[in-house]
């Protein structure tokens, strides 16, 4: 079973607050969207490995740590995935970025893939991969699987709100894979939305309601 590791930080935790408001603004949800996802960036990379190297100060000859592998992949499910990106790349200015196209078919609420597009040498990276809502988990699982079938070997998801029964999803169709978010709530509603969630995150995102 994979990890599912909450990130409780407080200034995660307000920003997060402000976004599920209904009456923030587009502008302003952007925003908040982009500063979390380089808290959350913060916190996805904290394991990554490090080296030493020689370096000179101007006082002194030292051995500096650096990062070993400094390989990674961003991968956006589209569209509302994208939010998440440039805040991360703000980090991580050098990942590489993937991007799978996926919606959900409205009466059955599964995955239908409509894009895929991922660096050839995948499987030499830490793909992270970005979702804001992890609601039922069919994108999610849809999506580790593209990634997969492309050489992922060494992958994480991060989002912002999941909902319980997606993480049990994902978690049983991906049990290596752990999974960050800043919120579990409560539950899905008939509907596939998360409750009390944020609403649909790529219409607060881009303003298409
Ligand atoms: N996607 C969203 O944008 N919001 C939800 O609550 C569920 C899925």
């Amino acid at each position: 079973m994979s990890k599912a590791i909450v990130i409780d930080h407080p200034l995660v935790q307000h920003k997060l607050t402000l976004m599920r408001r209904k009456e923030t603004s587009t502008a302003n949800f952007r925003r908040l969207l982009r500063e979390i996802s380089t808290l959350l960036a913060y916190e996805v990379t904290r394991d990554l490995a490090l080296e030493t190297e020689t370096i000179e100060t101007p006082l002194a000859t030292i051995q500096a740590p650096v990062l070993s592998s400094k390989k990674l992949c961003l991968v956006s499910i589209l569209r509302a995935g994208n939010g998440l990106l440039d805040g991360m790349l703000d980090l991580i200015p050098s990942a590489r970025v993937g991007h799978v196209g996926l919606y959900r078919d409205p009466a059955t609420l599964q995955a239908v893939e409509y894009y895929c597009k991922l660096p050839s040498d995948i499987g030499e990276r830490l793909a992270i991969v970005l979702d804001p809502m992890l609601a039922t988990g069919h994108s999610a699982v849809a999506a580790l699987d593209r990634i997969k079938t492309r050489g992922a070997k060494n992958i994480k998801f991060v989002c912002l709100v999941a909902a319980p029964e997606g993480v049990k999803t994902l978690q049983a169709g991906h049990p290596d894979v752990p999974i960050y978010a800043a919120a579990v709530d409560s539950h899905l509603n008939d509907h596939g939305y998360i409750v009390p969630g944020l609403g649909d995150a790529g219409d607060r995102l881009f303003g298409t309601k």
